[in-house]
């Protein structure tokens, strides 16, 4: 028997391998439906024993290779993806409890910590990279707002698979500097995310180049669903809040096929609450949110929202203006009793200052956006009392130089040891809560 098929949402079909789904340009072969579910013929109470694993043992994602769509596991590309700390952050929840009188518990799940290319993307790239080695691709393309783009340059690169990456026009020169180091190829394409998906699809066409699925790519999907195995193994439990910055939102897609993958296995009851977090410069999935909520979620609400050309924002990782998968996304965050919100873009830097002065962890602009989002979360009421909160810190700040600059506060220019004072950094703390105390004043 083989150890996995791809099972059709919409029809039933079981496409037996990757090669039937490549052949057929990731469709069912049957209904061209997009939309799979990866499925094991192993008995998934196998799954307790890999959620036991102790930490020595656990090296890569690869410690679920009996759940993750790999063959053989020599063809497994790893560098140590997924097994990334859970952090308590006591401070927010000191914070949680003076301001707002409730008691949550708050973990940081530091995303910054893959050591691929830092970002929560290294894990769904890891299985891609493997899965496409496997299956003898040896080019292949993709359209990304940035951190994709990066990881999966990365990951392929190491799997000796030429990637062509489509990236917007605003798209962060970090990312693209880094495509370019690993020696694959960087398109930047004058428009925004949307165009550059055009661009890319037409490229996939004219050379029939397999182009990464998007968001619900099973690839994908199986590499960040392993997140919520590691905080089932890390920590015993899944938090009942999941905070995290949205683009176009594979992350709840992943933690939706986890629980498929645990049903019935007595780990897991419901799926926390998705607090989905949006900047204020590309937020239509909050836009449709709101609207739909205002008028009572009507008939039809899952296919009414904005789409924006040439979003401007701080944040062009989460630049998705034209947001596809809304209607699984909100249809989620719905069921899960969640909430899509935004976040002032123009606080980003103070979030950022404020959680390296705590932690020492810098993070960056799109991991600043959900932490934000926890800001904005409390101050809404979306957090309650005795809440267990888990905020992905999706990225640290080696992305974005830029940003990095704008977090400077301290620097006095000097000419000689009389103007140099002595000080104690604590001063600086207060300075830095009330920043964020005052966002709301
Ligand atoms: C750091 C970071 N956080 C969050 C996201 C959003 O991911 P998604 O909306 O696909 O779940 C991205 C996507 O680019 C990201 O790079
Ligand atoms: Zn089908």
């Amino acid at each position: 028997m083989s150890k996995f098929h791809l099972h059709c949402t919409k029809c039933g079909y079981d496409i037996p391998d990757f090669k039937e789904w490549f052949d057929y340009m990731q469709k069912c072969s049957k209904c061209g439906c997009t939309i799979v579910d990866v499925e094991y013929s192993r008995d998934y109470s196998e799954l307790k024993n890999l959620i036991n694993a102790k930490n020595g043992d656990v090296k890569s994602i690869w410690n679920y290779f009996d759940f993750l769509p790999l063959n053989d596991k020599n063809n497994a590309i790893s560098r140590g993806e997924g097994v990334i700390p859970l952090e308590r952050w006591a401070f927010l929840e000191k914070f949680a409890k003076e301001e707002y009188g409730i008691n949550i518990k708050t973990h940081a799940y530091r995303n910054d910590l893959n050591p691929g290319t830092g970002t929560f993307k290294d894990v769904a790239a890891a299985v891609a990279a493997s899965v496409l080695k496997e299956n003898g691709v040896t080019e292949f393309c993709i359209a990304s707002t940035g951190n994709i783009a990066n990881a999966y340059a990365h990951y392929l690169a190491e799997a000796g698979i030429s990637i062509a990456v489509f990236v917007p026009r605003e798209a962060l020169m970090a990312n693209e500097a880094e495509v370019n180091s690993y020696g694959q190829r960087l398109f930047r394409v004058d428009g925004d995310y949307a165009e550059a998906k055009k661009v890319a699809a037409a490229y996939s066409k004219k050379y029939n180049i397999l182009m990464s699925g998007g968001n619900t790519d099973p690839m994908r999907v199986e590499g960040k669903k392993t997140m919520v195995f590691e905080w089932l193994r890390q920590i015993g439990e899944v938090p009942n809040v999941y905070v995290q910055a949205l683009s176009g939102g594979t992350g709840p897609i992943a933690i939706e096929k986890a629980y498929k993958d645990l049903n019935g296995l007595g780990l897991v009851d419901k799926m926390p609450r998705f607090v989905m977090v949006q900047p204020s410069g590309c937020a239509p999935m909050t836009h449709g949110w709101e609207k739909a909520k205002m008028d009572g979620f009507p008939e039809g609400w899952l296919s009414d929202y904005p789409s924006y050309q040439n979003p401007q924002t701080k944040v062009p990782t989460l630049a998705t203006g034209t947001p596809g998968t809304y209607p699984i996304i909100a249809n989620l965050v719905k069921r899960t009793n969640g909430e899509i919100i935004e976040f002032n873009e123009a606080h980003l830097v103070d979030v950022a200052r404020l959680i390296a002065y705590e932690t020492t962890i810098r993070i960056g602009p799109a991991a600043a956006v959900a932490v934000g989002g926890f800001f904005e979360a409390l101050h809404k009421g979306v957090l309650k009392d005795g809440d267990n909160v888990l905020v992905n810190v999706g990225e640290g700040v080696g992305r974005a130089p830029d940003f990095v600059e704008e977090m400077m506060y301290t620097t006095k220019h000097v000419s000689n040891v009389e103007e140099c004072e002595r000080f104690d950094r604590e001063v600086y703390r207060q300075e830095l809560w009330d920043k964020v105390k005052n966002m709301y004043k």
